[in-house]
C-alpha cells in the first residue's frame, strides 16, 4: 500500500509519519521538508508512486479572522480555497492512472460538491475525510479519534469508504466511530464539532461574566452542577432536529434574562441570540409550508397545538409561533389536537387533503423516560396530503407524499 501526502505542515506531516509506521509514505510540499520516514520527493513521484493521496494543504482565513482580534464586526468570509485547487490540479497533472483523493483539510458545507469535485479529473474518487485534531496532540489524536468521519458522493459505505476503514484499522489504536456520510455531511459534522465547542465554552464563560457582576456566585458551582446533568444537558437528549424550544418554562427564562443581561450590564445578550434563532427557524418552516401550500392548493394543518404531545398546555408552544408566520401570508391554518387547552382555530376533524406539520411527536419528546410512546393521527388523514415531519421519523402514509424536513440528501 503506498500513500502519498500534499501537504506536510502541521498536520499532513505528523499524520504521514503515522501512516509511515505502516505503510510506504511519499510526500511532498511546496516548502521543503524533511521526516526520517516519509521519502519527501516531488509531486510527479508522489502521485505516481501512490495509490492514495491524502490532501493536507491549508484553508486559510483571511487576516484578522482567527479570532486573536475582534472580528465580529467584520464581513463575513469562507476560508481560502486556492492550495486544494493547486493540489487536485497537480493530481490531474501528474497522475497517470487513477487516484484514490482523500481531502483532509477543513472546508465549509457544501464546498467540496461545488469547488472541487468539478475540477478533479472523473477517473479519479474523492473522498472527505476531515480529521479532529489539535495541536500538541497530533499522532496520539489521530489513532485515537473520537470518530472517522468518511464524505462519499452518495453518502453510502461504498467501495472507497471501506477501503479507507480497512486502513485506518491498521493504524487505530481506539477501535473508533466511523461516521460515513456524504461529502457535505461530513464537512458539517466536522465544522459543527468545533461550534459546538464554541458554543459551550461561550456559555460556560457567560455564567462566569454574571458570577462577577451579580456577586455571590461562584461560576464553578453553577457549571458543576450543569456538568454533572447527564439526563438532559450532557447527553443526546434534545440532538434530535425537529421543533424549537417550548413549553411553560424554556422560551419564557430565556425571554426574561434578556432583561438580565440588560440590568447587569454584561455587554452581549446570548438570550436573545437564541430567541431570535428560534424565531427564525420557526418562520422558515411556516414559509416551506406556506410554499407547498400555495403551490397544490391545499390547506394547512398543525398536527398538535400543545407544546408537546399528551398534555393540554399551548403556553410556550412553537405550534402556535410556526402559525404566527403561516397567518402572515393568505393561505388556510388550523390546528388539531385532542388535548390542547386553547382551542381557537382547533378542528376536530379534516376532510380533505391538507399541509400537515406533524408536531408533535410521542417518542422524541418521551423516549428518555424509557416508555415506549407510539405516534398516533389525531385524525384521518386524507390521500393527497402532504406530510411535512420535522422529526423525520415518520413512513409511508398511503396516498400522502411524506417529506422529513431537515433531510436533502438525494438518497436516503
Ligand atoms: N493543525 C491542526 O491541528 C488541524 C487540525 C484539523 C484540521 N486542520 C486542517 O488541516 C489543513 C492543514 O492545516 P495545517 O495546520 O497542517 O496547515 P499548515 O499551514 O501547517 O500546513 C499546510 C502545508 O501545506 C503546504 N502547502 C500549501 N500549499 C500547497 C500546495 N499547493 N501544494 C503542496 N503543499 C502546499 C504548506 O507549505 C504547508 O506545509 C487546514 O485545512 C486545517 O484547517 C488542521
Amino acid at each position: 500500500m503506498n500513500i502519498g501526502f500534499i501537504g506536510l505542515g502541521k498536520l499532513g506531516l505528523d499524520c504521514a509519519e503515522v501512516f509511515a509506521e505502516k505503510f510506504t509514505v511519499r510526500g511532498y510540499d511546496i516548502y521543503p521538508r524533511e521526516s526520517d520516514s516519509v521519502k519527501v520527493c516531488t509531486p510527479e513521484e508522489t502521485i505516481n508512486e501512490s495509490d492514495w493521496i491524502f490532501i493536507a494543504v491549508p484553508t486559510p482565513h483571511e487576516a484578522g479572522y482567527d479570532g486573536s482580534v475582534p472580528s465580529s464586526h467584520m464581513t463575513p468570509k469562507d476560508f481560502g480555497h486556492d492550495a486544494v485547487l493547486d493540489a487536485i490540479a497537480t493530481v490531474n497533472k501528474y497522475a497517470t492512472s487513477p487516484k484514490k483523493v482523500v481531502l483532509i483539510s477543513t472546508v465549509l458545507p457544501g464546498t467540496t460538491r461545488k469547488k472541487f469535485i468539478t475540477t478533479l479529473d472523473s477517473k479519479h474518487q474523492f473522498l472527505y475525510n476531515p480529521y479532529l485534531i489539535a495541536m500538541g496532540s497530533v499522532k496520539w489524536d489521530m489513532v485515537n479519534p473520537e470518530m472517522v468521519m468518511i464524505g462519499t458522493e452518495d453518502g453510502n459505505w461504498n467501495g472507497l469508504a471501506k477501503e479507507l476503514v480497512d486502513i485506518y484499522n491498521q493504524i487505530m489504536q481506539n477501535n473508533p466511530r466511523y461516521i460515513v456520510g456524504t461529502w457535505d455531511e461530513c464537512e458539517a459534522v466536522k465544522i459543527f464539532y468545533n461550534t459546538f465547542i464554541s458554543a459551550k465554552v461561550g456559555l460556560v464563560n457567560m455564567i462566569q461574566d454574571f458570577a462577577m457582576k451579580i456577586g455571590n456566585i461562584n461560576v464553578d458551582v453553577v457549571t458543576d452542577a450543569l456538568a454533572q446533568s447527564t439526563m438532559r444537558i450532557m447527553g443526546p437528549k434534545y440532538m434530535t432536529a425537529g421543533m424549537g424550544d417550548a413549553g411553560a418554562c424554556h422560551p419564557r427564562d430565556n425571554i426574561a434574562l434578556r432583561w438580565l443581561a440588560e440590568e447587569y450590564n454584561i455587554g452581549y445578550d446570548l438570550f436573545d441570540t437564541i430567541m431570535h434563532a428560534r424565531e427564525v427557524q420557526a418562520k422558515n418552516l411556516a414559509d416551506y409550508l406556506v410554499e407547498i401550500a400555495k403551490d397544490k392548493r391545499l390547506p394547512i394543518v398543525i398536527h398538535g397545538k400543545a407544546y408537546k404531545p399528551d398534555v393540554p398546555y399551548c403556553i410556550g408552544s412553537y405550534s402556535t409561533l410556526i402559525g404566527h408566520y403561516i397567518k402572515e401570508h393568505n393561505v388556510s391554518l388550523h390546528y388539531v389536537d385532542p388535548l390542547a387547552d386553547d382551542r381557537v382555530s382547533v378542528v376536530e376533524d379534516v376532510n380533505v387533503p391538507a399541509v400537515i406539520l406533524m408536531a408533535h411527536n410521542r417518542a422524541v419528546t418521551y423516549g428518555y423516560t424509557g416508555e415506549n410512546k407510539e405516534d398516533v393521527f389525531y385524525f384521518e388523514i386524507k390521500p393527497g396530503s402532504v406530510i411535512v415531519d420535522p422529526w423525520r421519523k415518520l413512513g409511508d402514509v398511503p396516498g400522502c407524499e411524506v417529506i422529513h424536513y431537515g433531510n436533502t440528501r438525494q438518497t436516503s
